[in-house]
């Protein structure tokens, strides 16, 4: 059975670290943790997560963009598992949109994001592939992406003033 992971918080220095690769094929205690952290992700109401979020410095990401009451605008999309993700190409056009963070509850923030990303990575069989995204699954690449190199998106955010609690940011959508 899967089991739910606890989630790193803002301040812990797992956040902050650059990730290690994973050694291709995928052995036993990286495919229980892409389980463990699959599962988590769905009882968390997430749409990503990345391994340094369930304290576990290493270059894995899931995306999953659904609706859900975090996000109820977001596309319904199969989830992806990147193992060792590289971002080869990120589009000149880019888009202001609203993130949070699993790591970081209570908190939202606008931040300007490449609209269409090209990206490459091994999947759960061990297979390259090549993958390009647009819109809200870039953004969400983009975001666990960031999280493989220890950044956040409240350091993406051009201001602080583009930050607002979790209430507010309900408010604001909402108007
Ligand atoms: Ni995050």
């Amino acid at each position: 059975m899967p089991e739910q992971l606890e989630i790193a918080q803002l301040g812990n220095p797992v956040l902050r670290k650059r990730t290690e690769g994973i050694p291709v094929p995928l052995r036993s205690p990286h495919l229980h943790l892409m389980d463990n952290m699959l599962f988590t992700l769905k009882n968390v109401n997430g749409v990503g997560l990345a391994a340094p979020q369930v304290y576990v410095s290493d270059k894995l990401l899931i995306i999953a963009p659904a609706p859900n009451d975090r996000y109820p605008d977001a596309p319904n999309m199969d989830s992806i598992i990147m193992i060792n993700p590289h971002l080869k190409w990120l589009s000149p056009e880019t888009e202001d949109g609203w993130e949070g963070c699993l790591s970081i509850p209570g908190l939202r923030g606008i931040v300007q994001r490449a609209l269409s990303v090209e990206v490459s990575y091994t999947d759960t069989s061990g297979k390259s592939n090549n993958i390009r995204l647009s819109g809200f699954p870039a953004r969400v690449f983009q975001h666990e992406y960031d999280h493989l190199q220890g950044m956040l998106f409240i350091d993406r955010v051009k201001s602080t003033e583009y930050l607002a609690t979790e209430k507010e940011y309900i408010r604001i959508v909402q108007s």
